[in-house]
């Protein structure tokens, strides 16, 4: 038994922010950041939060696959920025949707979060546990940024993607890999609420987005397209055979990179990030819903999907479309 996606959707709060617009808030120039990032514009929440976004991410999704809310068996968010600690994001888009039936939870792995949550629902649904799930990645991650830090506050945007997947008995997911390196967690960190009891101890407290850009670029470029490999191996393929490479939308060099080192035509890498900036685990679902709406997803087709980010955490996963 495996596992496919039959239906994507996303959401983008309504204001966009442009690159100008930001050389009024920080040092810096248009020029920099698409230069250095490939990143032209971002879309900023006003008001919508993650639950919002991944709501109407996920009727979208329902409506794509031409299945009811109350269908769900299954209702996991992948978010690193919560609107609240409790109760989780799931179960308030679960309310939001009417997916009475579904059990609901959230999964952090930052930008890797999409990507682990839709191998968690893997082991779930080839277990046999629920048949079918609706999977969403959702951030504002404006709200965690320090907007006077003109290393961080240039490439984060704020949506949501999400996929309903069911079970099947041929083709769709076709093989995965996952990891952590906790030991290198402090070259991504954002703090999340300040230890105020009455026998703290003062500490360093940073509740923003602090981060060795460097060095997570070197990890992404030798980490991503290894676990390509390593998961294009347990499927049983090469590079050769894989249509397109959906990838983390972090960087565009980042991703240049990898497909260099995987000997891969960047043709076969698309690429919304000038658009919408890093969008953490919302942004796989985003662009693949956007490639899936334009009808670039053809059934047969081979995709690599892989996530990374924080944590740090890491993965790739192959499947047939
Ligand atoms: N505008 C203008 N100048 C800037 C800006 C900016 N927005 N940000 C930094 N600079 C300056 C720095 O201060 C520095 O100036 P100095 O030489 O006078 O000290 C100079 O530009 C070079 O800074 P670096 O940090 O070395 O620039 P680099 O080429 O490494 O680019 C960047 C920085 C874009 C963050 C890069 O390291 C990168 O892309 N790293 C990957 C990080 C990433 O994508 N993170 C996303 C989150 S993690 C994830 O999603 C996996």
């Amino acid at each position: 038994m495996s596992m496919k996606i039959i239906g994507t959707g996303s959401a983008l709060p309504t204001k966009k922010l442009e690159n100008e617009e930001l050389t009024k808030l920080v040092d810096t120039s248009d020029e920099w950041i698409r230069e250095r990032t490939g990143i032209g514009a971002r879309h900023i929440s006003t008001g919508e939060t993650v639950a919002d976004l991944a709501a109407d991410a996920c009727r979208k999704a329902l409506e794509n696959a031409g299945r009811e809310a109350s269908e769900v068996e299954l209702l996991l968010v992948a978010t690193c920025s919560p609107e609240t600690e409790i109760p989780c994001t799931a179960c308030q888009v679960q309310k939001m949707l009417g997916a009475g039936n579904a059990v609901a939870f959230d999964l952090n792995a930052a930008c890797s979060g999409f990507l682990f949550a839709l191998n968690t629902v893997y082991a779930y649904l080839t277990a046999g546990i629920y048949r079918n799930a609706l999977i969403a990645g959702t951030e504002v991650l404006s709200k965690i940024i320090d907007w006077t830090d003109r290393g961080t506050c240039i490439l984060f945007g704020d949506g949501a993607g999400a996929v309903m997947v069911e079970q099947c008995v041929e083709g769709g997911m076709m093989g995965f890999v996952q990891h952590s390196d906790g030991s290198k967690g402090n070259v991504l960190a954002c703090g999340s609420r300040k230890l105020e009891n009455p026998w703290f101890l003062e500490k360093d407290f940073v509740p923003y987005v602090r981060m060795d850009g460097r060095e997570v670029f070197s990890f992404a470029v030798r980490q991503v397209p290894a676990s390509i490999e390593e998961a294009l191996g347990k499927s049983g393929i090469t590079v050769d055979d894989v249509d397109l490479f959906v990838l983390h939308q972090a960087n565009r060099r980042i991703i240049e990179s990898i497909a260099q080192r995987l000997k891969a035509d960047i043709s076969k890498f698309p690429i919304n990030l000038d658009r919408v900036g890093n969008m953490s685990s919302a942004a796989i679902p985003v662009l693949l819903d956007e490639l899936n709406s334009q009808g670039k997803l053809i059934p047969g087709m081979t995709l690599v999907l892989s996530g990374f980010g924080a944590g740090l955490t890491y993965g790739a996963c192959v499947i047939k479309w």
